[in-house]
């Protein structure tokens, strides 16, 4: 795989105060064509935002970056190249650390042994790292210039709500997904950091019942996770399907599978020098979190926001006994047939 050295990083092109202006407009104008069809969407109390709307069985935000009207207009006209490779994940389901380990898998030779350039992965978060496809649709200049390959995006949208283009590309997928009792957690905690404070604490009593009831953005979890095992079993070649909890366990032979499926596997002197290990040192929770102790991703939401504990198994800190049986009769009645186990 060659990447050329005129390719641009996210955070290299932070938009210009006429790009951010031209941006904000465009924006404006998609929620403005989507508003009538919003008010005929079944609607729930959100988790951070204040309201969740159905729209072809999953719950979706509304009004933001990452909403229903930004994935309404990449189902219209988002161009997908077959060379791209997203990574697909519910929110809090490692999406952080997969970002950091795909981006630091595909650009590993741009920063070895470079003394000019520190690793992008020391200084930034990963979310600057490797986008969400939203942005794309309203974006002046285009995140990737033409010739990059691969363009590495990243998206929450479940999969029969996929662009079009991506489906019919024929480009890659990886696809992570984590025990439902951890998501709840994790996104119980990310709900209390960032929510506005005008609606209060939300008690884990109140998560839990929107959790098990399926609201969550992007959610149910199970429907989301069915739909890309199920794809994974029918293109098994273009997706591949991760648990968080496997690649906690085995990370050195998670990331040099990853590797080979990117299309840029290591190479017996790579391993023999250590590179595997490398890669997982610096994408580990330990790294990222100090990396990320200060400073904000966008408006208010703080980096070290999305490095809470990376443990699995946390949720027999939160879950009643009953809580936990109550998740595992649902999980196992809508995983029932298949082989996902966390
Ligand atoms: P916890 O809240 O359980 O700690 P997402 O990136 O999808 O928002 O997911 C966030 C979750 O992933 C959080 O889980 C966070 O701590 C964990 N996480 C972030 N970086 C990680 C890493 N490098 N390794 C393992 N877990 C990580």
């Amino acid at each position: 795989m060659s990447i050329p050295n005129t390719f641009r990083l996210p955070f290299e092109t932070e938009p210009s105060m006429e790009e951010n202006e031209y941006e904000k407009a465009h924006l404006a104008i998609i929620f403005d064509r989507y508003k009538d069809r919003l008010t005929t969407f079944p609607k729930e109390k959100g988790w951070i935002s204040e309201t969740l709307y159905m729209y072809h069985g999953f719950w979706h935000l509304s009004g933001g970056v990452y909403s229903i009207e930004t994935m309404m207009a990449l189902q219209e006209s988002f161009k997908a190249h077959p060379t791209d490779i997203y990574l697909v994940t519910l929110p809090k389901s490692g999406t952080t650390w997969m970002k950091a380990l795909m981006f630091a898998l595909v650009n590993r030779t741009r920063y070895k042994n470079n003394c000019r350039l520190t690793h992008p992965l020391l200084i930034f978060n990963p979310h600057k790292c490797l986008p969400f496809i939203e942005p794309e649709i309203y974006r002046k200049t285009p995140t990737y210039v033409d010739a990059h390959q691969p363009r590495l995006f990243a998206t929450h949208i479940p999969y029969t709500l996929l662009p079009q283009s991506i489906l019919d590309s024929g480009c890659r997928l990886v696809y992570m997904c984590r025990n439902p009792k951890d998501v709840l957690v994790s996104l119980f905690h990310f709900t209390n950091k960032l929510r506005d404070k005008s609606r209060g604490i939300m008690t884990f009593e109140e998560a839990f019942e929107m959790f098990s009831n399926g609201v969550m953005p992007y959610g149910p979890h199970w429907d989301h996770v069915k739909g890309y095992y199920n794809a994974n079993l029918e293109h098994p070649t273009r997706i591949l399907f991760l648990t968080y909890e496997n690649m906690e366990k085995d990370t050195m032979n998670n990331v040099k599978r990853l590797a080979e499926f990117l299309g840029c596997p290591f190479t017996k002197k790579e391993e023999a020098e250590g590179a595997v290990e490398e890669i997982v040192k610096i994408c580990s929770f330990k790294n990222l979190k100090e990396v990320n102790k200060h400073g904000n991703l966008r408006d208010d939401v703080p980096n070290h926001t999305f490095f809470r504990k990376g443990k699995v198994g946390d949720w027999s800190n939160h879950l009643t006994t009953e809580m936990s049986y109550i998740l595992d009769q649902i999980v196992k009645e809508k995983f029932e047939g298949l082989d996902i186990s966390f």
